[in-house]
């Protein structure tokens, strides 16, 4: 029987490996994490991520052939194939610190690899690495030279949050980067196997290393290229007074640009999008590329304006002044249908708004814990309501900042009645009727759209 051992139980090693273990009944697939509360969450009925779909596919396979362990050297011993899926955030220290990519972690886990070995490895990158992290990785493993072979694939995940378990059935493509080798080539299709289980041969794209690596950072900068593209042509409908849904319709229906991802927002948040650009602006400036680390850099710098730019309007259409004032935020975490809140915009909105000296109000579904961590400093002048019409009473505003479906179907009479007047609404994901909510009362303000306005 294979033995899949996966290190880092995160948002994306969980839920990966547990459709893995699902769809392979003669693979045996162990997922480990030095985070022991972590472990414990992943074998209970309260799983430490909230994904729809993921109890589900969990409980199946759990004890049966997916198990979640913190004995990272067992699984280590044991394992004919490793993914590694632990963290590579964006270094805040010493050379390249706001940029490049820290990978102490990965590079622990490379150096405890080659340390508990005794039998030859696949060792797979799953987590999004800078390319050419392979052959750091692989002089790691050959530096022990135990008799031990290790070859080492680049798959990348290209999984979105809150879509994760439909995204895992039925991916676009996998993506596996190896050496052009026989023995490169043989892991390479160790890999194929496991993912043929269920994806369509066709679907599995098989690269160089280098290709592999580099093509998870372009999937990621060109998305998020999009979503800015889009935000920044919002800005211009306000001041002209075109509609950005109506533009990125019209644009969409060109076939060769596509209907998706072209949604104007109060701004791209998650855990990739900003950190894989900075990695990829800190690449290009490595090999002295500087015009394209500037190209790419605009990405990000185009969703910080259209962060702070949601916060200016708010200030500016509320007579200038928002000192004293109750502003109830719908929504905290990145997107809908996940409680994951890094890189949020709610986080910098929150922080504006509060510099601004507004009492905020959060209310999320699933997001209001991270939520109180990630503003932990500043706690004291915030408050956290999971119930939205609590959240809404006696504000002056409600800001809408993530999608959630549930937000669409309030009773917002109730929530105008409860407000002061005059009271306003900014919809930073264009998400609710504006128009009956003009027609109850709201001064509506949207991304991208005339506002709808009583006075
Ligand atoms: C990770 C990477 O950050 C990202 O670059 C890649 O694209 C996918 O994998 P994610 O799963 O969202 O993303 O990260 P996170 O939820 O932070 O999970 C990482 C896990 O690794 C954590 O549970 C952490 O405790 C664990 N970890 C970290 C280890 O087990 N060992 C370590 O040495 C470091
Ligand atoms: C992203 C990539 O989609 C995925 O392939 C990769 O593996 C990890 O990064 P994720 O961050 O989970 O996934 O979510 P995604 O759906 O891509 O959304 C990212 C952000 O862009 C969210 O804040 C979302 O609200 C925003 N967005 C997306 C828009 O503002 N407008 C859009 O049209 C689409």
């Amino acid at each position: 029987m294979t033995k899949i051992l996966c290190i880092g139980a995160g948002y994306v090693g969980g839920p990966t490996m547990a459709m893995i273990a699902k769809k392979n009944l003669d693979v045996e697939v162990t997922v480990v994490d030095i985070n022991q509360q972590r472990i414990d969450e992943w074998n209970s009925d309260n799983l430490p991520i909230y994904e729809p779909g993921l109890d589900e596919v969990v409980k199946e396979a759990r004890g049966r052939n997916l198990f979640f362990s913190t004995d990272v050297d067992k699984g280590i011993a044991e394992a004919d194939i490793i993914f590694v899926s632990v963290n590579t955030p964006t270094k805040t220290f010493g050379h390249g610190a706001g940029c490049a990519a820290d990978l102490q972690f990965w590079e622990k886990c490379a150096r405890r690899i080659l340390e508990v070995s005794t039998t030859d490895k696949i060792v797979v990158e799953k987590s999004t690495l800078p390319v050419r992290t392979a052959a750091a990785m692989e002089r790691i493993l050959e530096s022990g030279k135990k008799g031990v072979r290790f070859d080492v694939l680049s798959n990348p995940e290209f999984l979105a949050e809150g879509t994760a378990i439909a995204d895992l059935d039925n991916p676009d493509r996998i993506l596996i980067g190896g050496h052009p080798t026989p023995e490169g080539q043989k892991a390479v299709q160790a890999l194929v196997d496991v993912y043929a289980a269920w994806v369509p041969k066709e679907r599995i794209l098989t690269t160089n290393l280098w290709s592999s690596e580099l093509s998870k950072l372009t999937a990621n900068a060109f998305l998020a290229q999009r979503v800015s593209s889009i935000n920044s042509i919002s800005a211009l409908c306000e001041a002209t007074e075109a509609d950005v849904g109506e533009v990125a319709h019209a644009i969409g229906t060109d076939s060769r640009i596509g209907p998706k991802f072209l949604k104007a927002s109060v701004g791209f948040g998650g855990s990739c999008f900003k950190k894989d650009i900075l990695n990829l602006v800190y690449l290009c400036q490595t090999y002295g590329l500087t015009e394209v680390a500037e190209y790419w850099h605009q990405v990000v710098k185009m969703n910080e304006y259209q962060e702070r730019r949601f916060v200016a309007r708010m200030l500016k259409e509320m007579f200038n002044t928002i000192a004293g004032k109750r502003i109830a935020l719908l929504g905290f975490a990145f997107k809908a249908d996940t409680g994951d809140t890094r890189e949020s915009p709610a986080i910098l909105i929150t922080r504006e708004l509060l510099a601004e000296n507004a009492e905020v109000i959060i209310t999320d579904p699933q997001a209001l814990e991270h939520a109180k961590i990630d503003l932990a400093d500043v706690a004291e002048h915030v408050t956290f309501e999971p119930d939205p019409y609590k959240a809404a009473e006696g504000a002056h505003a409600v800001a809408l900042l993530t999608e959630w479906k549930e937000y669409k179907t309030l009773d917002y009479q109730k929530i105008f009645d409860s407000m002061v007047q005059p009271a306003f609404l900014f919809d930073g994901r264009n998400h609710l009727d504006h128009a009956a909510l003009h027609e109850i009362g709201f001064n509506v303000y949207s991304i991208g759209k005339a506002p709808l306005k009583h006075i």
